[in-house]
């Protein structure tokens, strides 16, 4: 197991199309338990492949209270959609200390690959389904931000540059 370092907004390879996983070998199944000791060490509730400069479609998500329930998602699609939404305030590990609000369907049924590779439909609502809907954008090359205005996306960027550029330093 290891921590990988996550990518930051606005890094360009955030914005890379994930390619789907063909097979969940050992070399995915590594890829897995690194993202949930990723995810687990920056206190996230969600973690996709591509924050980690993976570009194949790959989710893990813990949003239990104990942080034990990890659940892994592997070539995820949506497969049905509430037409009930409602704007929840997102963060991203990617974008650290910027919240916003975005809009997003109340409830999904997403078919996906285990860590087994076994395929199931998990029917989320709640937190779940807004953050299997965030993980799911970003295996599109798509950040939260990307929803705001470009005024708020601009200050962001900005602050974002600074900030790395401080930790740098
Ligand atoms: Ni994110």
């Amino acid at each position: 197991m290891a921590i990988l370092p996550i990518l930051c907004y606005p890094d360009p390879r955030l914005h890379k199309v994930a390619q789907p996983v063909h097979e969940v070998d050992g070399r995915v199944k590594a890829l897995v338990s690194d993202m949930l000791a990723t995810m687990y060490d920056a206190h996230g509730i969600g973690l996709a492949a591509t924050q980690v400069d993976v570009h194949e479609r790959v989710v893990v998500i813990d949003v239990s209270e104990e942080r034990d329930q990890p659940l892994v998602l592997i070539n995820p699609e949506i497969v049905w959609a509430s037409e009930e939404t409602h704007v929840n305030e997102e963060g991203c590990l990617s974008v650290p200390g910027i919240y916003d609000g975005v809009e997003r369907f109340d409830a999904v049924h997403v078919r996906a690959l285990d860590a087994q590779g076994q395929s199931r439909v998990i029917e989320a609502d709640g937190l779940l389904a807004v953050c299997m809907q965030h993980e799911m954008d970003h295996l599109m090359g798509k950040v939260f931000v990307e929803y705001l205005s470009p005024l708020k996306r601009n200050r962001i960027k900005t602050k974002m540059i600074k900030q790395q550029r401080g930790a740098r330093d």
